[in-house]
């Protein structure tokens, strides 16, 4: 049996204080992440510095003491490894090459060829389990298929998808082809982190909300259930959380459709409506908007009060709805934890 709070919720457990961390959670907010970042040079240097993404990886855990601690990466990587080309544009985000027909498709690697290059995570995971406070429960995640195809397609991130929209339309076995191979990879990129110490995986759908019906079904669900269900078969059942970001109506059912243990809530949503549709089936995560971590103040406290209250009657692992965005104060990391820990 396990006393680490998050995997208690994970395994369905009603906690009188839930476990919290926040997506984020090392990142440009904090002076010590800015301190290391520069150090590495740029922050993909930092991503495959194991010793730095482990130090940054830890800075949240020493400053907040959260329950969890989520592997310092990004979803890109796994592109990066199996061939894309990448690189960020300061202040506007990530660029890859681009794939707009077979050619581009035909360049990249397999499932089994991406694992030189990502070693260095790999390494991080392992530092980490051992760095790591023996109550603190070690994350591991993954772009999820669709979300790292929109990437993939377009070269960079766009507000509506529309490229990958557009191949899903024009081309749609082109774009099969990258979701596949997206998934069976992200199968094999997640069973080693697990291997080198993850206790849990996330997958992130950021941009699942732009799949309607039967796309959400085949490109959302579809893969979040065959990775699950494999990554569980070869690792005990290891727990998953998904995350199909404004997803609306989808949902509803996430946990049975796919399998996961725990549906990440966002801020298109309340967590009473949450409680309601997504936690009768099991545990979920959220949901207070990251804006209160710019903003703080009662609205802060009473907030932390609200998402609390209402989703205390079944498991819940306490969460922003999105990333902490770099304006935010530590002050008011301290506060939002201090208050979801009140009358403990
Ligand atoms: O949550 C964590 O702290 C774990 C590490 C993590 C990062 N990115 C670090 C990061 C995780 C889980 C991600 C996920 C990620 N990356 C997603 C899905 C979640 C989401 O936010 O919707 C996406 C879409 C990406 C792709 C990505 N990476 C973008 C679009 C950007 C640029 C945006 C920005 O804030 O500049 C990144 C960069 C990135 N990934 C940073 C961090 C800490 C900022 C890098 C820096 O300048 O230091």
């Amino acid at each position: 049996m396990t006393d680490k709070t998050i995997l208690k919720a994970l395994k369905g457990e009603t906690q009188k204080v839930p476990p919290i961390w926040m997506m984020r959670q090392a990142g440009r907010y904090l002076p010590e992440y800015r301190a290391t970042r520069a150090e590495a040079g740029d922050f993909l240097s930092l991503c495959y510095n194991p010793d730095l993404a482990a130090e940054v990886t830890l800075q949240p855990i020493r400053r907040f003491g959260f329950d969890a601690a989520i592997l310092f990466a990004d979803i890109l990587l796994l592109p990066q490894a199996l061939g894309a080309d990448l690189w960020f544009v300061t202040g506007e985000g990530p660029r890859l090459s681009t794939i707009t027909e077979d050619a581009d498709f035909a360049k990249l690697k397999g499932k089994d060829d991406i694992h030189d290059k990502l070693a260095p995570i790999y390494e991080t995971v392992k530092i980490l389990s051992t760095e790591l406070p023996k109550e603190t429960t070690l994350i591991g995640f993954a772009g999820a298929p669709w979300t790292v195809a929109t990437y993939m397609i377009a070269g960079r991130g766009t507000p509506d998808q529309g490229p990958a929209h557009a191949l899903r339309e024009g081309n749609v076995e082109l774009f099969e082809k990258v979701i596949d191979l997206l998934t069976v990879s992200t199968i094999e990129y997640l069973d080693m982190q697990i291997r080198a110490g993850a206790e849990v995986v996330k997958l992130f759908d950021s941009w699942a909300g732009s799949l309607k019906g039967e796309a959400f079904e085949k490109y959302a669900v579809e893969p979040a259930r065959i990775i699950t269900r494999e990554l569980k078969r070869r690792h005990d059942n290891i727990p998953v959380i998904g995350f199909p970001r404004e997803a609306g109506d989808g949902y509803i059912g996430f946990h049975k459709k796919t399998g996961v243990d725990c549906v990440a809530l966002d801020n298109s949503v309340t967590p009473e409506w949450g409680a309601e549709h997504v936690q009768v089936d099991g545990c979920v995560q959220g949901n207070l908007a990251s804006s209160h971590m710019v903003t703080g103040g009662q609205a802060l406290i009473d907030e932390v009060r609200h998402v609390r209250e209402a989703c205390s009657k079944g498991p819940h692992i306490f969460n922003l709805g999105h990333g902490i965005t770099p304006d935010a104060d530590p002050d008011n990391v301290s506060l939002m934890i201090e208050t979801l820990r009140e009358n403990a």
